[in-house]
């Protein structure tokens, strides 16, 4: 039977290692008719596309995503949309022109790439250690306190949103605005809302989002502070980003760099659970902490897949991909590709992982890997010794409703110790 798979619905399901192996096997180059999308899934052919950026155009990193988020024109929403440009003032051209980092190619994704990635250096995230280490510290000791407790919601949640509302310099006053708001962004993202996208709330909360960035752009390229908005329209340097490329590039960070890192920390935490010799492994060595990071990403993509499109046509694996056709390219299939990694549906955060691709590869690797790694490093140091005296509630905890992005929507633990002593 040929394998009939469309990546946007069959892959938000527990477990899908089963489904990947047959992809690799069967139809490394799969055409799904109902996703509109070639699917590559072994991790040769995925690693060849990410460096070969003439061939694979990321311009589908936009396309593709838009395309999830459609939703009918409704005179409502119409309208909705109207208020939102009159809210942010904003020249629905130049949205539509603007670049995003994400979806640029070469020359000018680099350009933009050195601007912002001035704000991402070893250097500059390295300064955010021990402010995480406080956020996590707070959050733990709230956690002791209970018998019953939420990763997610309690830990993975607070912490990345915390540390770039800090980053960006957003006031104290208006952190549940913020959060409200890089919820309302993680929602449109991630799919979850498509079908009540109007009556979410969401293109709302948006509008109040891009309202607010603005003026704060403006504010700071009259007073800069110490702060990532100053640096990036910092005039003392060269190519500085215009008040709208900022803006979108402040949102991009939200959608890439928040909720990716929430389930990177979900995820390494569910696979930890049915592995406790795992826990004691990393428990046992310190050092192993980073490996686990790694594993965990390899393991449980957190970014399970990422678009390119098609600028020729293009043979892989006996199968030609034609010019401007649209791509999925499976990194976490990559990432369990028995070619590449022994053995790799074992969770083992003793094995190699170097050149994993869940954090993607070459021009567009992810500029957040070295915040993402610190943040789960500390949260998962600290969270390690509960492991032991607490239990899921759930075996099956619900999955984020996304093919985007994969991760728990809650992953409730409860003290073992309150479930055998009712008075504990
Ligand atoms: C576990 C956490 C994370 C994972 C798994 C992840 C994964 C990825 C992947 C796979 C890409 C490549 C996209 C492509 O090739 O098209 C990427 C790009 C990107 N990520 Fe992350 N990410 C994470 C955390 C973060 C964080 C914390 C930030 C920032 C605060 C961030 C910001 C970005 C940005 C700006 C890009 C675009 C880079 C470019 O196009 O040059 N990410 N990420």
């Amino acid at each position: 039977m040929p394998i009939r798979f469309n990546p946007f619905t069959d892959l938000s399901r527990d477990d899908p290692a089963a489904l990947y192996r047959e992809l690799r096997d069967e139809a490394p180059v799969h055409w799904s008719p109902e996703g509109q999308v070639y699917c590559i899934s072994r991790y040769d052919d995925v690693l060849a596309a990410l460096k070969d950026v003439r061939t694979f155009s990321s311009s589908a990193m936009q396309t593709v995503l838009l395309r999830g988020i459609e939703v009918p024109i409704t005179p409502r929403y119409a309208l909705m949309l109207f208020r939102f440009l009159l809210k942010t003032r904003m020249n629905p051209l130049r949205i539509q022109k603007a670049g995003n980092l994400i979806s640029l190619d070469p020359p000018r994704h680099d350009t933009m790439r050195k601007i912002v990635g001035r704000g991402f250096t070893p250097r500059s995230i390295a300064a955010w250690e021990e402010r995480t280490r406080t956020i996590v510290a707070d959050a733990i000791s709230a956690i002791e306190a209970k018998t019953r407790f939420d990763v997610v919601q309690d830990l993975a949640i607070p912490l990345p949103t915390t540390i770039i509302a800090e980053m960006l310099g957003i006031e104290p006053s208006l952190r549940n605005d913020f959060k409200r708001w890089s919820d309302a962004i993680i929602t449109v993202a991630s799919g979850s809302v498509v079908a009540d996208l109007p009556d979410s709330g969401a293109v709302e909360s948006l509008g109040e989002l891009y309202a607010y960035l603005r003026e704060r752009v403006r504010e700071r390229r009259r007073s800069p502070e110490d702060d990532l908005i100053s640096l990036l329209v910092d005039p003392k340097q060269d190519g500085v980003l215009d008040e709208f490329e900022v803006v979108q590039f402040v949102v991009l960070l939200l959608v890439a760099g928040n909720e990716t890192t929430t389930n990177l920390i979900g995820n390494a935490v569910h696979a930890l659970l049915d592995r406790p010799d795992q826990v004691e492994i990393v428990r046992g060595e310190p050092a192993y902490i980073q490996a686990l990071v790694e594993e965990a990403v390899r393991f449980d993509s957190p970014l399970p897949m990422v678009f390119r499109t098609a600028t020729r046509d293009v043979a892989i694996a006996g199968t030609t991909i034609p010019r401007g056709a649209e791509v999925a390219c499976l990194l976490a299939s990559a990432n369990r590709d028995e070619r590449r990694f022994e053995d790799p549906d074992r969770f083992d955060v003793m094995r190699e992982t170097t050149g994993h691709l869940g954090f993607g590869f070459g021009a567009h690797f992810c500029l957040g890997a070295s915040l993402a790694r610190l943040e789960a490093s500390v949260a998962l140091e600290a969270i390690l010794p509960l492991l032991s005296s607490f239990e899921r509630s759930t075996s099956e905890p619900e999955l984020i409703p996304s093919f985007f992005v994969r991760g728990r929507v809650s992953l409730e633990l409860i003290s073992s110790k309150s479930e055998a002593d009712p008075r504990a």
